[in-house]
Protein backbone atom coordinates (compact mmCIF):
# COMPACT_ATOMS: atom_id res chain seq x y z
CA UNK A 1 0.00 0.00 0.00
CA UNK A 2 1.28 3.03 -1.05
CA UNK A 3 -0.40 5.76 1.55
CA UNK A 4 -1.50 4.00 4.55
CA UNK A 5 -1.47 6.32 6.97
CA UNK A 6 -1.90 10.34 6.65
CA UNK A 7 1.84 10.71 9.09
CA UNK A 8 3.13 8.88 5.75
CA UNK A 9 0.95 11.37 2.90
CA UNK A 10 2.80 13.97 5.21
CA UNK A 11 6.40 12.88 5.28
CA UNK A 12 6.04 12.33 1.02
CA UNK A 13 4.67 16.09 0.90
CA UNK A 14 7.26 16.97 2.68
CA UNK A 15 9.63 14.89 1.33
CA UNK A 16 8.79 16.75 -2.17
CA UNK A 17 8.87 20.11 -0.59
CA UNK A 18 11.70 19.40 0.37
CA UNK A 19 13.19 18.47 -3.47
CA UNK A 20 11.62 21.41 -4.73
CA UNK A 21 13.60 23.94 -2.38
CA UNK A 22 16.73 22.23 -2.97
CA UNK A 23 16.40 22.75 -6.77
CA UNK A 24 15.11 26.33 -6.17
CA UNK A 25 18.12 26.87 -3.79
CA UNK A 26 20.69 25.53 -6.69
CA UNK A 27 19.39 27.74 -9.39
CA UNK A 28 19.43 30.90 -7.02
CA UNK A 29 22.50 30.20 -5.37
CA UNK A 30 24.24 29.00 -8.92
CA UNK A 31 25.93 26.12 -7.29
CA UNK A 32 27.72 27.10 -4.35
CA UNK A 33 30.78 25.39 -3.78
CA UNK A 34 32.50 26.12 -0.80
CA UNK A 35 36.24 26.18 0.26
CA UNK A 36 36.24 22.14 0.75
CA UNK A 37 34.10 21.11 -2.75
CA UNK A 38 30.78 20.56 -0.61
CA UNK A 39 27.87 22.06 -2.01
CA UNK A 40 23.90 21.37 -1.99
CA UNK A 41 22.82 19.74 -4.86
CA UNK A 42 26.29 18.08 -5.71
CA UNK A 43 25.05 15.53 -7.94
CA UNK A 44 22.14 17.16 -9.19
CA UNK A 45 23.97 17.31 -12.72
CA UNK A 46 26.90 14.36 -12.91
CA UNK A 47 24.02 11.55 -10.88
CA UNK A 48 20.96 13.40 -10.47
CA UNK A 49 19.67 10.11 -9.16
CA UNK A 50 22.11 10.19 -6.65
CA UNK A 51 19.72 10.65 -3.16
CA UNK A 52 17.00 8.86 -4.75
CA UNK A 53 18.51 5.85 -4.82
CA UNK A 54 20.03 6.17 -1.21
CA UNK A 55 16.88 6.91 -0.03
CA UNK A 56 15.44 4.52 -2.08
CA UNK A 57 17.76 1.67 -0.60
CA UNK A 58 17.57 2.90 2.99
CA UNK A 59 13.72 2.77 3.29
CA UNK A 60 13.88 -0.33 1.49
CA UNK A 61 16.19 -1.89 4.25
CA UNK A 62 14.57 -0.11 7.31
CA UNK A 63 11.02 -1.60 6.41
CA UNK A 64 12.42 -5.00 6.28
CA UNK A 65 14.72 -4.07 9.82
CA UNK A 66 13.75 -1.10 11.52
CA UNK A 67 16.35 -0.99 13.99
CA UNK A 68 18.52 -0.62 11.28
CA UNK A 69 17.85 2.79 11.29
CA UNK A 70 19.53 3.53 14.80
CA UNK A 71 22.29 1.73 13.11
CA UNK A 72 22.89 4.01 10.03
CA UNK A 73 22.64 7.13 12.18
CA UNK A 74 25.33 5.67 14.82
CA UNK A 75 27.60 4.75 11.49
CA UNK A 76 27.49 7.86 10.53
CA UNK A 77 29.06 9.34 13.74
CA UNK A 78 31.71 7.30 14.53
CA UNK A 79 33.09 7.81 10.85
CA UNK A 80 32.96 11.78 11.46
CA UNK A 81 34.14 11.73 14.65
CA UNK A 82 37.34 9.69 13.35
CA UNK A 83 39.13 11.23 10.49
CA UNK A 84 36.35 13.23 9.67
CA UNK A 85 33.54 12.11 8.06
CA UNK A 86 35.54 9.81 5.25
CA UNK A 87 33.62 6.73 4.73
CA UNK A 88 37.16 5.09 7.03
CA UNK A 89 34.44 3.46 9.12
CA UNK A 90 33.49 1.35 6.07
CA UNK A 91 37.31 -0.42 5.54
CA UNK A 92 37.98 -3.97 6.20
CA UNK A 93 40.78 -4.83 7.60
CA UNK A 94 44.10 -6.00 5.59
CA UNK A 95 46.72 -8.13 6.31
CA UNK A 96 48.83 -5.29 7.20
CA UNK A 97 46.50 -2.82 8.79
CA UNK A 98 43.74 -3.36 11.53
CA UNK A 99 40.91 -1.23 10.94
CA UNK A 100 38.26 1.32 12.65
CA UNK A 101 36.05 -1.61 12.21
CA UNK A 102 37.87 -4.26 14.40
CA UNK A 103 38.17 -2.23 17.72
CA UNK A 104 36.05 -3.62 20.57
CA UNK A 105 34.79 0.16 20.63
CA UNK A 106 33.54 -1.08 16.94
CA UNK A 107 30.51 -1.65 19.70
CA UNK A 108 28.24 -3.55 17.79
CA UNK A 109 27.99 -1.47 14.46
CA UNK A 110 25.86 -2.31 11.49
CA UNK A 111 24.24 -2.05 8.68
CA UNK A 112 27.21 -2.26 6.37
CA UNK A 113 25.22 -4.18 3.80
CA UNK A 114 22.41 -1.04 3.20
CA UNK A 115 26.01 0.85 2.10
CA UNK A 116 26.63 -1.55 0.19
CA UNK A 117 23.68 -2.31 -2.03
CA UNK A 118 23.41 1.46 -2.24
CA UNK A 119 26.94 1.95 -3.87
CA UNK A 120 26.40 -1.14 -5.97
CA UNK A 121 23.13 0.41 -7.29
CA UNK A 122 25.29 3.93 -7.88
CA UNK A 123 28.12 2.31 -9.95
CA UNK A 124 25.71 0.84 -12.13
CA UNK A 125 23.58 4.26 -12.55
CA UNK A 126 27.19 6.48 -12.87
CA UNK A 127 30.12 5.04 -12.43
CA UNK A 128 32.85 6.42 -9.69
CA UNK A 129 30.83 9.98 -8.90
CA UNK A 130 29.11 9.03 -5.76
CA UNK A 131 31.80 8.75 -2.48
CA UNK A 132 30.70 6.53 0.22
CA UNK A 133 31.36 9.02 3.21
CA UNK A 134 28.32 10.74 0.92
CA UNK A 135 26.40 7.59 0.91
CA UNK A 136 27.17 7.35 5.33
CA UNK A 137 25.80 10.50 5.14
CA UNK A 138 22.83 10.61 2.92
CA UNK A 139 21.72 6.73 4.69
CA UNK A 140 21.93 8.50 8.03
CA UNK A 141 19.96 11.61 7.08
CA UNK A 142 17.45 9.37 5.10
CA UNK A 143 16.94 7.19 8.11
CA UNK A 144 16.31 9.83 10.47
CA UNK A 145 13.56 10.87 8.49
CA UNK A 146 12.21 7.16 7.97
CA UNK A 147 12.01 6.50 11.69
CA UNK A 148 9.86 10.10 11.91
CA UNK A 149 12.46 12.46 12.94
CA UNK A 150 13.53 16.11 10.99
CA UNK A 151 14.13 16.24 7.40
CA UNK A 152 17.53 18.08 6.73
CA UNK A 153 19.32 18.71 3.76
CA UNK A 154 23.18 18.33 4.11
CA UNK A 155 26.00 19.27 0.83
CA UNK A 156 27.48 16.54 -0.47
CA UNK A 157 31.28 16.46 -1.95
CA UNK A 158 32.96 14.32 0.93
CA UNK A 159 36.10 12.59 -0.87
CA UNK A 160 36.58 8.95 0.68
CA UNK A 161 40.37 8.37 3.07
CA UNK A 162 42.84 6.27 2.75
CA UNK A 163 43.13 5.27 6.76
CA UNK A 164 41.09 3.74 8.79
CA UNK A 165 43.24 2.46 11.99
CA UNK A 166 41.66 0.57 15.10
CA UNK A 167 44.18 3.32 17.48
CA UNK A 168 42.19 5.84 16.31
CA UNK A 169 38.99 4.64 17.62
CA UNK A 170 40.05 6.58 21.00
CA UNK A 171 38.34 9.60 19.88
CA UNK A 172 35.07 8.36 20.44
CA UNK A 173 33.39 9.31 23.41
CA UNK A 174 33.29 6.41 26.49
CA UNK A 175 29.97 5.85 28.01
CA UNK A 176 31.29 6.39 30.97
CA UNK A 177 32.03 9.88 30.36
CA UNK A 178 30.79 12.94 33.12
CA UNK A 179 29.14 16.09 31.23
CA UNK A 180 32.64 18.33 31.84
CA UNK A 181 34.16 15.43 29.68
CA UNK A 182 31.42 15.31 26.96
CA UNK A 183 31.13 19.07 26.55
CA UNK A 184 35.64 18.95 25.80
CA UNK A 185 35.49 16.41 23.51
CA UNK A 186 32.11 17.51 21.02
CA UNK A 187 34.33 20.95 21.75
CA UNK A 188 37.08 19.80 20.54
CA UNK A 189 35.04 19.00 17.16
CA UNK A 190 33.41 22.83 17.03
CA UNK A 191 29.86 21.68 18.91
CA UNK A 192 28.47 24.07 21.28
CA UNK A 193 27.19 22.62 24.90
CA UNK A 194 23.57 22.06 23.11
CA UNK A 195 24.78 20.69 19.74
CA UNK A 196 25.92 17.90 22.24
CA UNK A 197 23.17 17.73 23.91
CA UNK A 198 20.75 17.66 20.71
CA UNK A 199 23.28 15.00 19.04
CA UNK A 200 22.93 13.00 22.62
CA UNK A 201 19.53 12.74 21.27
CA UNK A 202 20.18 10.21 18.63
CA UNK A 203 19.73 7.92 21.52
CA UNK A 204 16.28 8.19 20.93
CA UNK A 205 17.05 5.23 18.12
CA UNK A 206 18.64 2.16 19.38
CA UNK A 207 19.90 -0.29 22.11
CA UNK A 208 22.93 0.00 24.24
CA UNK A 209 24.05 -3.90 25.36
CA UNK A 210 24.81 -4.73 28.93
CA UNK A 211 28.77 -4.80 28.64
CA UNK A 212 28.07 -0.96 28.29
CA UNK A 213 26.52 -0.18 31.27
CA UNK A 214 27.08 -2.94 33.62
CA UNK A 215 29.34 -1.03 35.63
CA UNK A 216 26.70 1.25 36.82
CA UNK A 217 25.03 -1.75 38.26
CA UNK A 218 28.07 -3.24 40.29
CA UNK A 219 29.62 -0.01 41.76
CA UNK A 220 25.53 1.18 42.67
CA UNK A 221 25.51 4.65 40.32
CA UNK A 222 23.16 7.40 42.61
CA UNK A 223 22.30 9.01 39.14
CA UNK A 224 20.68 5.61 38.31
CA UNK A 225 16.83 5.48 39.34
CA UNK A 226 16.24 2.29 41.62
CA UNK A 227 13.18 1.49 39.81
CA UNK A 228 15.13 1.50 36.60
CA UNK A 229 18.59 -0.22 37.83
CA UNK A 230 16.12 -3.38 38.19
CA UNK A 231 15.43 -3.19 34.66
CA UNK A 232 18.59 -3.04 33.93
CA UNK A 233 19.58 -5.73 35.75
CA UNK A 234 16.75 -7.62 34.29
CA UNK A 235 18.33 -7.11 30.91
CA UNK A 236 22.06 -8.04 32.15
CA UNK A 237 20.88 -11.53 33.53
CA UNK A 238 20.48 -11.82 29.53
CA UNK A 239 24.67 -11.82 29.25
CA UNK A 240 26.70 -9.43 28.18
CA UNK A 241 25.38 -8.79 24.84
CA UNK A 242 21.59 -8.63 26.04
CA UNK A 243 19.86 -5.58 24.60
CA UNK A 244 18.34 -2.59 26.49
CA UNK A 245 16.33 0.25 24.69
CA UNK A 246 17.30 3.53 25.23
CA UNK A 247 13.68 4.63 25.51
CA UNK A 248 10.14 3.21 25.14
CA UNK A 249 9.93 3.77 21.17
CA UNK A 250 13.78 2.24 19.84
CA UNK A 251 12.26 2.31 16.27
CA UNK A 252 10.75 6.08 16.35
CA UNK A 253 12.98 9.23 16.70
CA UNK A 254 11.07 11.55 19.40
CA UNK A 255 12.03 13.28 22.63
CA UNK A 256 11.44 10.31 25.16
CA UNK A 257 14.60 9.84 25.52
CA UNK A 258 15.08 13.19 27.71
CA UNK A 259 11.73 12.36 29.12
CA UNK A 260 13.74 8.96 30.74
CA UNK A 261 16.64 11.19 31.95
CA UNK A 262 13.88 13.20 33.64
CA UNK A 263 13.25 10.02 35.52
CA UNK A 264 16.65 8.95 36.28
CA UNK A 265 15.92 6.38 33.57
CA UNK A 266 18.96 7.05 31.13
CA UNK A 267 20.96 3.62 30.19
CA UNK A 268 24.60 4.71 29.84
CA UNK A 269 26.20 7.23 32.57
CA UNK A 270 26.69 9.44 30.05
CA UNK A 271 23.12 9.35 29.18
CA UNK A 272 22.42 10.48 32.44
CA UNK A 273 24.83 12.87 33.13
CA UNK A 274 22.89 15.32 31.07
CA UNK A 275 20.37 15.50 33.29
CA UNK A 276 22.78 15.30 36.44
CA UNK A 277 24.93 18.18 35.80
CA UNK A 278 23.20 21.46 36.13
CA UNK A 279 25.38 23.11 32.52
CA UNK A 280 22.81 20.37 31.00
CA UNK A 281 19.98 20.20 32.98
CA UNK A 282 17.51 22.70 31.00
CA UNK A 283 18.43 21.72 27.85
CA UNK A 284 17.32 18.40 28.79
CA UNK A 285 14.25 19.77 30.46
CA UNK A 286 13.68 21.88 26.85
CA UNK A 287 13.59 18.89 24.67
CA UNK A 288 11.55 17.12 27.16
CA UNK A 289 9.38 19.46 26.92
CA UNK A 290 9.27 20.72 23.23
CA UNK A 291 10.17 18.19 20.72
CA UNK A 292 10.00 20.66 17.92
CA UNK A 293 13.15 22.31 19.61
CA UNK A 294 15.07 19.25 19.80
CA UNK A 295 14.16 18.93 15.94
CA UNK A 296 15.45 21.96 14.88
CA UNK A 297 18.95 21.68 17.34
CA UNK A 298 19.30 17.98 16.54
CA UNK A 299 18.80 19.03 12.78
CA UNK A 300 21.54 21.52 13.08
CA UNK A 301 23.80 19.88 14.35
CA UNK A 302 23.77 17.11 12.48
CA UNK A 303 24.22 19.58 9.43
CA UNK A 304 27.59 20.13 11.43
CA UNK A 305 28.66 16.83 12.55
CA UNK A 306 28.31 16.19 8.48
CA UNK A 307 30.98 18.39 7.64
CA UNK A 308 33.39 17.02 10.40
CA UNK A 309 37.13 17.37 8.50
CA UNK A 310 35.93 16.83 4.97
CA UNK A 311 37.96 15.39 2.61
CA UNK A 312 37.76 17.81 -0.35
CA UNK A 313 39.62 17.60 -4.12
CA UNK A 314 42.79 15.37 -4.05
CA UNK A 315 42.59 14.51 -0.53
CA UNK A 316 41.06 11.65 -0.81
CA UNK A 317 39.07 9.13 -3.70
CA UNK A 318 35.63 8.28 -4.73
CA UNK A 319 35.69 4.34 -3.74
CA UNK A 320 34.76 1.77 -5.94
CA UNK A 321 33.79 -0.78 -3.06
CA UNK A 322 33.34 1.10 0.18
CA UNK A 323 34.88 -1.62 1.92
CA UNK A 324 38.80 -1.24 0.04
CA UNK A 325 40.70 1.94 -0.91
CA UNK A 326 41.10 1.78 -4.54
C1 LIG B 1 27.51 11.71 23.70
C2 LIG B 1 28.41 10.74 23.60
C3 LIG B 1 28.03 9.37 23.14
C4 LIG B 1 28.36 8.22 23.79
C5 LIG B 1 29.20 8.08 25.05
C6 LIG B 1 27.74 7.14 23.04
C7 LIG B 1 27.86 5.82 23.36
C8 LIG B 1 27.08 4.81 22.84
C9 LIG B 1 27.06 3.45 23.29
C10 LIG B 1 27.96 2.88 24.38
C11 LIG B 1 26.11 2.80 22.59
C12 LIG B 1 25.70 1.35 22.75
C13 LIG B 1 26.66 0.42 22.06
C14 LIG B 1 26.39 -1.00 22.41
O1 LIG B 1 26.30 -1.30 23.61
O2 LIG B 1 26.25 -1.81 21.50
C15 LIG B 1 25.53 3.73 21.66
C16 LIG B 1 24.53 3.44 20.77
C17 LIG B 1 24.05 4.33 19.85
N1 LIG B 1 24.56 5.60 19.60
FE1 LIG B 1 25.77 6.64 20.81
N2 LIG B 1 27.07 7.65 21.97
C18 LIG B 1 27.22 9.01 22.00
C19 LIG B 1 26.75 9.90 21.06
C20 LIG B 1 26.06 9.52 19.93
C21 LIG B 1 25.79 10.40 18.81
C22 LIG B 1 26.30 11.83 18.67
C23 LIG B 1 25.05 9.66 17.92
C24 LIG B 1 24.51 10.06 16.57
C25 LIG B 1 24.31 11.30 16.20
C26 LIG B 1 24.84 8.37 18.52
C27 LIG B 1 24.05 7.36 17.99
C28 LIG B 1 23.84 6.14 18.58
C29 LIG B 1 22.79 5.22 18.18
C30 LIG B 1 21.73 5.49 17.14
C31 LIG B 1 22.94 4.07 18.96
C32 LIG B 1 22.12 2.79 18.89
C33 LIG B 1 22.76 1.83 17.90
C34 LIG B 1 21.96 0.56 17.62
O3 LIG B 1 20.92 0.33 18.24
O4 LIG B 1 22.40 -0.18 16.73
N3 LIG B 1 25.48 8.31 19.72
N4 LIG B 1 26.15 4.96 21.83
C1 LIG C 1 33.84 -5.64 15.96
O1 LIG C 1 35.08 -6.01 16.52
C2 LIG C 1 35.17 -7.37 16.89
C3 LIG C 1 36.53 -7.58 17.51
O2 LIG C 1 36.71 -6.75 18.59
C4 LIG C 1 34.97 -8.25 15.64
O3 LIG C 1 34.98 -9.62 16.03
C5 LIG C 1 33.62 -7.91 15.00
O4 LIG C 1 33.48 -8.64 13.80
C6 LIG C 1 33.55 -6.42 14.69
N1 LIG C 1 32.22 -6.10 14.17
C7 LIG C 1 32.04 -5.58 12.96
C8 LIG C 1 30.62 -5.33 12.60
O5 LIG C 1 32.92 -5.33 12.18
C1 LIG D 1 34.58 14.21 35.27
O1 LIG D 1 35.53 13.18 35.11
C2 LIG D 1 36.87 13.63 35.17
C3 LIG D 1 37.78 12.45 34.81
O2 LIG D 1 37.44 11.30 35.52
C4 LIG D 1 37.15 14.18 36.57
O3 LIG D 1 38.50 14.65 36.66
C5 LIG D 1 36.18 15.33 36.83
O4 LIG D 1 36.33 15.78 38.15
C6 LIG D 1 34.74 14.90 36.61
N1 LIG D 1 33.90 16.08 36.65
C7 LIG D 1 32.76 16.14 37.29
C8 LIG D 1 32.02 17.44 37.24
O5 LIG D 1 32.29 15.18 37.88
Amino acid sequence: MLLKSPPSLAKIVMANLIGVLLIIEVIVSGFPFGADGLSMGYYIMNCPLAEPIVRHTVTRALDADPTLAAALVRMHFHDCFIEGCDGSVLLDSTNDNTAEKDSPANLSLRGYEVIDDAKEELENQCPGVVSCADIVAMAARDAVFWAGGPVYDIPNGRKDGRRSKIEDTINLPSPSFNTSQLIKMFGQHGFSVKDMVALSGAHTLGVARCSSFKNRLNNVDPTLGSEFAKTLSKTCSGGDNAEQPFDATRNTFDNFYFNALQRKSGVLFSDQTLYTDARTRGIVNDYARNQAMFFFNFQQAMGKMSLLDVKGGAQGEIRSNCRKIN
